[in-house]
């Protein structure tokens, strides 16, 4: 009789903790579920509004245009994706899919489609950024916008995300950073250990949710470790924008 296989010591980050690799996808899980609700709100209110300017300036950098394909992944309840139609919409149409792992986030996405829905559809689909349901070579631009840092394991989703890509793709991604501008970075982090977990309990229903959020962001490489880690995933031509010293950094890439 053949033995049952070692049980995988592998760790994973989930907030400052660590937890065993195979766990950490059902603990993200509960905590979008959890939040996926009242989560445009608390954008709003833990951002200060400034998560619009951000998602803003990142379809700025993306410049969608008609006639191409965009998969936005851990697209959430549709940000990115309302914002590249918005864009695309004046002057023709493009194909727009969102994946996340999140079927309650999908949800609340959905349910904020406007008529626009019925000329220029999104397309809504369950998926992990792992393991992309999409043939290779299916998009001419990958988008993911504070997704990439809750996933288990960070190079499977950027192959993933080169796999998916035309050649002559191009990633980008928006993810909070590390935020070196003196003074700012105190408040930022007195604002984030001590403001978000106790808005996130009083108006997001979990306190716990919100400082797995903020704890997330700490543990997360920062600006120069992620874009060689982008490189390694074979992309080129890596550049890196910040937002409000920092905070936020968009990572720009192609696939050649
Ligand atoms: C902070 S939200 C960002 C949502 C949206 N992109 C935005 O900018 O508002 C993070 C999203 O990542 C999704 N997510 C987490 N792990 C994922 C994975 N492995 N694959 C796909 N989506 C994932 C969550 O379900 C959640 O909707």
């Amino acid at each position: 009789m053949s033995e049952p296989p070692p049980a995988s010591d592998e760790t994973a980050p989930f907030g400052f903790r660590d937890v065993p690799a195979g766990e950490k996808q059902r603990l993200v899980g509960g905590i979008f579920s959890s939040v996926a609700r009242r989560y445009d709100l608390m954008n709003d209110v833990m951002s200060l509004g400034v998560h619009r300017l951000w998602k803003d300036a990142f379809v700025d950098w993306l410049a969608p245009r008609p006639g191409l394909t965009y998969v936005d992944v851990a697209g959430g309840t549709g940000d990115i994706a309302f914002r590249i139609r918005d864009r695309v919409m004046r002057r023709g149409a493009a194909a727009i899919h969102v994946v996340d792992i999140n079927a309650e986030m999908l949800q609340v996405g959905r349910s904020r489609e406007s008529e626009a829905a019925l000329t220029h559809p999104i397309t809504w689909t369950c998926g992990n950024a792992e393991r992309l349901a999409l043939p290779d070579g299916f998009a001419d631009a990958y988008t993911i916008a504070f997704g990439i840092r809750n996933v288990t394991h960070l190079a499977a989703a950027l192959s993933e995300a080169y796999r998916v890509l035309k050649p002559g793709g191009r990633f980008l991604c928006l993810e909070f950073s590390r935020c070196d501008v003196p003074v700012l970075d105190s408040l930022y982090d007195a604002w984030s250990f001590h403001a978000i977990p106790a808005l996130g309990a009083r108006i997001g229903g979990d306190g716990e949710a919100y400082r797995y959020l903020v704890e997330s962001i700490r543990r997360f490489p920062d600006q120069e470790t992620f874009a060689t880690l982008i490189g390694e995933a074979g992309f080129g031509q890596v550049r890196v924008r910040n937002l409000t010293g920092g905070i936020a950094a968009m990572h720009s890439a192609w696939k050649i």
